[in-house]
């Protein structure tokens, strides 16, 4: 449990995903944390990485979620997008019952519960509503980290950051001018580490746990946008723009899917999902 006046007992859902498997390995970089992750045997794809204790959990037995939970500091959750709905909310409540008194919420990308963007994206509402239990149950409190989109996870999707490598096509959502807050996975990990690293509550006000106490934290690597990322990507693959189909490809902007993208539902198709979340994010 904390002592004194820092976390050290932290654990994760997801340590060997996409985000987790970075945050793992800053989090044993900085040698002050016992790592535990809360995984699904029989059903998980991942290996989880060396030195995490595994705590098999089912998400249908409520018990095992509070007994994977209890004696934690901290909770970090990085859900698979496909996980059913409830599974934040079930974690949540185990939380609450074990006494963890810090939750890092699934916020990994945008600001869910900034008004305009939540109005556009009414799928952001998973957001506002798990920090709504949190404070309502009262035993942990919340701190969401939002790091903007992944670079490596969004470059390789056309549909996130507009770039089709297999057609050498690019999709500008706008000019391709509009720069946007974007993080690395490493960053992601190395932001977890600080802040969990930070002392619980400080006296003379400076950062601490305690300071961003059920508040919506912001990181990012850099700010780039479209055009900066398309030479980035002609340097990087050695190709001339001008000798093949490498070029920008302006979206439309009356594109039917993206009207539908940004409608106020999506109809649950994934990939307009996160068409979405570009658009309305690199349109501000
Ligand atoms: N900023 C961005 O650009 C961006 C991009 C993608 C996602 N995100 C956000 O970040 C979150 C984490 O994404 P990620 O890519 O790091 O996660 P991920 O690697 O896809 O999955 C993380 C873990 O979820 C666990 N899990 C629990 N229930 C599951 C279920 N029913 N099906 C599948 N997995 C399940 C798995 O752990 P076990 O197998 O060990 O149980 C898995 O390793 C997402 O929910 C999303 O909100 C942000």
């Amino acid at each position: 449990m904390a002592e004194h006046n820092h976390v050290s007992k932290v654990a994760i859902v997801g340590a060997g995903g996409n985000s987790g498997n970075y945050i793992v390995q800053s989090l044993l970089a900085a040698k002050n944390f016992t790592i535990s992750a809360l995984t699904r045997p029989g059903k998980s794809t991942t290996s989880l990485p060396e030195g995490v204790i595994a705590k098999p959990v089912d998400y249908d037995v409520f018990s095992t979620l509070v007994d994977a939970l209890r004696g934690q500091d901290v909770l970090v959750i990085t859900l698979n997008v496909m996980a059913p709905p409830d599974t934040q909310e079930k974690l949540v409540r185990a939380a609450g019952e074990a006494g963890v008194k810090w939750i890092l919420p699934n916020a990994w990308a945008i600001d869910g519960t900034n008004e305009p963007i939540a109005h556009d994206l009414p799928l952001m509402a998973a957001q506002t509503k798990v920090r709504g239990l949190i404070t309502e149950i009262g035993k942990s409190s919340y701190i969401a980290l939002s790091t903007g989109f992944w670079y490596e996870w969004s470059l390789a999707i056309h549909d996130a950051f507009g770039f089709d490598f297999a057609n050498k096509k690019v999709t500008l959502f706008d000019d391709g001018n509009s720069k946007i807050p974007i993080s690395t996975w490493p960053h992601v990990g190395r932001a977890v580490a600080s802040l969990l690293s930070l002392p619980i509550s400080d006296p003379a006000k400076g950062p601490s746990l305690e300071k961003y106490r059920n508040s919506q934290e912001f990181v990012h690597s850099f700010h780039a946008n479209q055009n900066v990322m398309f030479e980035s990507v002609l340097r990087v693959t050695g190709t001339n723009p001008r000798s093949g189909p490498a070029r920008p490809n302006p979206a439309p902007s009356d594109s039917g899917r993206t009207r539908r993208c940004l409608a106020p539902q999506t109809g649950g198709h994934w990939a307009d999902a996160v068409l979405a979340l570009d658009v309305r994010r690199w349109l501000g």
